[in-house]
This record gives C-alpha cells, sequence and structure tokens, in this order.
C-alpha cells in the first residue's frame, strides 16, 4: 500500500488532494539523480542559466491566479496575500536570474612578482532544501532561485500540510526547460526525510526554514558529512513605539506586521512595547484598526485573517491568551475561536492584550497567530532590554521620528531584520535572517547567493 499525506482546506477541514509519499529509496534516487545532474547544470554558462530562471519567472506569474487560489486553499492566506506571495517568489527568481552573471571572482595582488593569485567561485553541488506550510512557493523560491543561479542543483521536500503549491510551483521550472533532476521535489515526513538529506554524502547543503527545535536537530546531523547549513528558525519580534512616533502610522504599519498570514510568520510582531506617554493614544487607533479586520474562508473577497494551520497551533494560541488572562491581561478586543475539531478547522479572531506582564507565556514563546500583546516602557533604554530579553533575534521593528532614538535603537537591537516605521521590511533583494537562536546565514540579496558557492583560491609561482 502507497503512503499518502491528506492535504485539507485549513478554513473547511475538506479534503483538497491526497499526495503520494516516498520510499526511502526513492527519496535517496532522487538525491543520486541530483548528484549526477550537478555534473552538467554547473557546466551551463550562467548567462544560459539566467534565462532558465528568468523563464521560470515568467511561466508563474502566467499562471499566477491559479496557482494563488491553490495556496489559498491548502494554506487558508486570504487570496489577496497569496497573490503577494506569487509576486514574492516571482522576485527573488528574478533578483537571482540576474545574480547569476554576477559571481564574481577576484585578483590579490601577490608579494613577489613571480607569483599570481586568483581566487574563483564554483557551486557547491547538491543543495536540500525543506520548507514551510506558512509560504509555501516563496520560501522554496529564494533557497532555489540562488541555487540554480549559482550552478547547484536543488531538492526540496515542502511541508506536508502545504505541498501542492510548492509542487506547480516547481513544475513550472520543468516547463520552462529547467531540467527535471536539477530541481526536484520529494514526499515524506519530515524526520526521516531530513536523515536522509543528512545521511548523504551527494548532499553539499542543507538549507531549512522552520522551527528552532528541528533546526537545531538538522544541524547536528549535518555535522556527520560537514554539510553546509542555512537555517532560518523561529523569532519574536518587539515592535517598539517611542514617545515621539507617528501614532497613526504605527498603528497602520503594526497592523500590517503583527496580521499578515493570520499572524503565521517568523517575522510578525510578538510584543508591542509602546511608550507609557502615548500608550492610550496607540492603543485606542490600533483596537480601532484591528475591529476592521475580517475573519473567514481566504478564497472570499474582503477576508483578511484566514485559519490557522492546525490543531496544535490553534492550541498553542489559545493557552498563550489563557495564560495570559490568568495572570491579569486585559482583552481589548478578541478572545473569540470558532473551531471544529471533528470538521478539522480552527479560527482564533485578532485579539489584542493589554496589562501585559513578562511573566506571561506569550512574553518568551512564538505565537504564531493573530494576537498582539501590549505593554508599556517608561524608557528607550527599558524598551532595548525588553526587546533584547528573548532568545530568538530574527526581525525587530520600531516607530520614532527622532534620528538619535532611531539610531540608538539601531545599535542595540540585537536583530537581523529591522524595520525602522516599517512593519514590512522583507524583500528579495535584502539580506533575511536572524540572530542567536533564529538561526545561521541570510537569504535574499546578494548575500543570498554566497552560501551556495566554494571560494577557491589559486596562487601560481614561477611566472
Ligand atoms: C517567514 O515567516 O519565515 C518568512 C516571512 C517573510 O519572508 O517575510
Amino acid at each position: 500500500m502507497v503512503d499518502v499525506i491528506q492535504v485539507t482546506n485549513p478554513a473547511t477541514g475538506e479534503r483538497v488532494a491526497e499526495v503520494n509519499i516516498q520510499s526511502d529509496e526513492e527519496i535517496k534516487e532522487a538525491i543520486n539523480r541530483g548528484h549526477h545532474a550537478f555534473q552538467t547544470w554547473s557546466k551551463i554558462d550562467a548567462h544560459e542559466r539566467s534565462r532558465l530562471i528568468r523563464a521560470w519567472s515568467a511561466k508563474v506569474q502566467e499562471h499566477k491566479e491559479e496557482l494563488a487560489k491553490l495556496m489559498t486553499l491548502e494554506n487558508g492566506k486570504p487570496l489577496n496575500e497569496a497573490r503577494g506571495e506569487i509576486d514574492y517568489s516571482t522576485d527573488y527568481l528574478d533578483w537571482y536570474a540576474e545574480e547569476a552573471k554576477r559571481i564574481y571572482g577576484r585578483t590579490i595582488p601577490a608579494n613577489t612578482g613571480t607569483k599570481r593569485i586568483i581566487v574563483t567561485k564554483e557551486p557547491i553541488g547538491l543543495v536540500a532544501a525543506i520548507t514551510p506550510w506558512n509560504f509555501p512557493t516563496a520560501m522554496m523560491a529564494r533557497k532555489a532561485a540562488p541555487a540554480l543561479a549559482a550552478g547547484c542543483t536543488f531538492i526540496v521536500k515542502p511541508a506536508s500540510e502545504t505541498p501542492l503549491s510548492g509542487m506547480k510551483f516547481i513544475d513550472y521550472a520543468h516547463e520552462v526547460g529547467i531540467p527535471k533532476d536539477v530541481i526536484q521535489y520529494v514526499m515524506g515526513q519530515g524526520k526521516a526525510v531530513g536523515e536522509i538529506f543528512t545521511e548523504s554524502e551527494f548532499v553539499r547543503k542543507i538549507t531549512f526554514t522552520g522551527s528552532t527545535a528541528v533546526g537545531k536537530q538538522l544541524i547536528k546531523n549535518s555535522s556527520d558529512k560537514i554539510q553546509h547549513v542555512t537555517m532560518e528558525l523561529g523569532g519574536h519580534a518587539p515592535l517598539i513605539v517611542a514617545e515621539d512616533a507617528d501614532v497613526e502610522m504605527a498603528a497602520q504599519q503594526t497592523i500590517a506586521t503583527k496580521f499578515r498570514n493570520a499572524g503565521q510568520t517568523c517575522v510578525c510582531a510578538n510584543r508591542i512595547l509602546v511608550h507609557e506617554n502615548v500608550l492610550e493614544e496607540f492603543t485606542e487607533k490600533f483596537v480601532a484598526e484591528v475591529k476592521k479586520l475580517e475573519v473567514g474562508n481566504g478564497l472570499e473577497e474582503g477576508v483578511d485573517i484566514g485559519p490557522i494551520i492546525n490543531e496544535k497551533g490553534y492550541n498553542k494560541i489559545v493557552s498563550q491568551i489563557e495564560d495570559a488572562i490568568s495572570k491579569g491581561a486585559e482583552v481589548l478586543v478578541g478572545s473569540q475561536f470558532q473551531s471544529d475539531m471533528e470538521k478539522g478547522y480552527f479560527f482564533v479572531y485578532p485579539t489584542v492584550l493589554k496589562n501585559v506582564t513578562t511573566e506571561m507565556m506569550i512574553m518568551h514563546e512564538e505565537t504564531f497567530g493573530p494576537v498582539a500583546p501590549i505593554i508599556s516602557f517608561k524608557t528607550i533604554e527599558e524598551a532595548v532590554e525588553l526587546a533584547n530579553g528573548t532568545p530568538y533575534g530574527l526581525a525587530a521593528y520600531f516607530f520614532t521620528n527622532d534620528y538619535r532614538v532611531g539610531h540608538y535603537l539601531h545599535e542595540h537591537l540585537k536583530f537581523g531584520i529591522i524595520g525602522w516605521n516599517d512593519g514590512g521590511p522583507s524583500a528579495a533583494h535584502a539580506p533575511f535572517g536572524g540572530m542567536k537562536a533564529s538561526g545561521l546565514g541570510r537569504e535574499g540579496g546578494i548575500e543570498g547567493i554566497e552560501p551556495y558557492l566554494e571560494t577557491k583560491y589559486l596562487s601560481i609561482g614561477g611566472l
């Protein structure tokens, strides 16, 4: 009997599709094919690789609407967000199609006239990726595009909750002529596939987006074969509203960062830190905006907040809200739920909590849901201490119009991505990634192709 993964619509619990799970042997064969394909793909000139990645991007855009609908069906995010994710995905394809042509080496002046020193870059080999359900195509694109641009081959295990849009995304690569063995997907249980990837002598790099716990395990396992790793792990983003901030703008931008994908992103603001002198004004404006958000099936027009991906995610959010309330938090809006365990759908209405303290779980654990806890501070130093008081270091946001406060916060916040008066800093042309428990390496920008390249140094003597 063939094992299958059931893909369901998280807004209704209805079955969308069944996807076959491959056997360990089949996955190992796919790795072998990827390894052999590297011998030819890495020799194709960069301009041709670039052309193929650009053609892939155009093909995805041709099918944008159908791909976005498929994504909403399996992930639940509102259709407009899904369309935005397709654009975000092709931004990575377009950016790295260009970067393929800019993989430069260098020459170094030698300390004797009889020598010449040349540094060149080479693709590292077959790359294995494990991608998450919250951005089924964008996280794939930001790993696959630099890998292919660099001359690497690529194999990915998409998330079991949302494999369909990622698989379709890769089918489009094949349709434009990128060879089947150059970019492949495999389906299986995450742990088992991760072990096959890390045990393989042919896999030269593991790239993963997901939880810190799984990331740590992959790093440990990858040490045996000394594989390169890029890890984009958990976050617990602070958002600071300083005394002099444009409060209207801060409230609007907080909506953008907090409620994107129903709060299910690694960079969603998880703690809202507001100066005591603007606490009332900010809270009032923010709550008024939150009340406008429509909750429902992402396929319906006008919906802003879709379902939570599964029961595990839902239970975590509910327990954080209950814990906060039991410790004295006041609910300003939300704390409403709509779920059906039998059918398998789970909604959390956007929730704002006041009188939050550092004793509450929500101040330490990643929420991955539409809950905004507000805590006040008196000095900017106190805000920094609160903000940095987490093992994570992915994204942070602050709102101030005072350049000295902005400069101070930029220098003191220990996070890889910082939005200053900006709730949406993610972009294909900028380096995305975190410090501390949030991971290793960067994706996007010129930094994002380096991890797919080896540096080779040639010293020519006797001249
Ligand atoms: C993530 O949540 O992992 C990615 C979010 C982004 O790229 O903005």
